[in-house]
């Protein structure tokens, strides 16, 4: 399969939201609304219980499904884990790889990101790869030398053709959840970094091709001045995620903004 942006693509995390009746009834809710949305590539991430019933029900819609996270060994004793051929056999096509909250507060780091992007690649699965800086970080100045080096590393020993099934979520960690969104151009500059720093080892060819999410407090209201810059490509979204009409609306915005670029 080869990734593309020509369309927007938008992902909803769920995080740690929704019993598996609440998730099949947003589910069904966004399939109601699939006419609408199909200019657009939809993933939904619920939690790992929901994933069985969530794909059942999805069955043969255009709405795909993903994971939020995975370990790289494909079984043994790791208690609490989760493998990524079992995410394969639970009808998964996309893995969310180091969110920041894994890395806060998981203990994630590049290195194991590193070994889940290689698992996810070897088994099928195409890893949404989340890098981004927090506010202090962003105040001294130093944006791009930390989401450079997550890329680098996160991203280190992949051929051109692997990095072709990779897709990378630009998520600065004082946007998430906050309410407070990067302007367009400050996420427009970090896209535009990104999208450079990727072609110095992949290729423009693959870099102009490449989907690079935005992630950060996304609604509806902001969804089209984001997805109108350049080099963002769709969007990783939580809260807004989590009710239908949200949801369905900030899709039907983003598919505007990507008419008008
Ligand atoms: P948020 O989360 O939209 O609630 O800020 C985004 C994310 O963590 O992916």
């Amino acid at each position: 399969m080869t990734l593309t942006n020509a369309t927007p693509f938008i992902a909803g995390n769920w995080k740690m939201h929704k019993t598996v009746a609440e998730a099949d009834e947003l589910v069904s809710q966004l399939m109601a609304a699939s006419a609408d949305m199909m200019e657009a590539e939809v993933v939904v991430i619920p939690p790992f219980t929901a994933l069985n019933k969530v794909k059942n029900t999805l069955c043969e819609s255009p709405i795909q499904l993903g994971a939020q996270n995975m370990y790289w060994e494909d079984q043994g004793a790791y208690t609490g884990e989760i493998s990524p051929p079992m995410l394969v056999e639970a009808g998964c096509r996309y893995v969310v790889i180091g969110h920041s909250e894994r890395r806060q507060f998981f203990g994630e780091t590049n290195e194991t990101v590193n070994k889940k992007i290689k698992a996810a690649l070897y088994h099928g699965l195409l890893p949404i790869l989340c890098v981004g800086e927090s506010l202090e970080e962003r105040e001294k100045g130093e944006t791009m030398a930390k989401v450079g080096r997550q890329l680098s590393e996160g991203l280190e020993g992949l051929t051109p053709e692997q990095f072709s099934q990779v897709i990378i979520a630009y998520e600065p960690i004082w946007a998430i959840g906050t309410g407070l969104t990067a302007t367009p151009e400050q996420a427009q500059e970090v896209h535009a970094f990104i999208r450079e720093k990727l072609s110095e080892n992949y290729g423009n060819t693959a870099c102009s091709c490449a989907i690079i999410l935005y992630g950060g407090s996304v609604k509806p209201a902001n969804a089209f001045s984001l997805l109108k810059e350049k080099d963002i490509n769709g969007a990783l979204v939580g809260g807004a995620a989590l009710k239908a009409d949200s949801f369905i609306e900030l899709v039907k915005e983003s598919i505007r903004a990507y008419r008008e670029k």
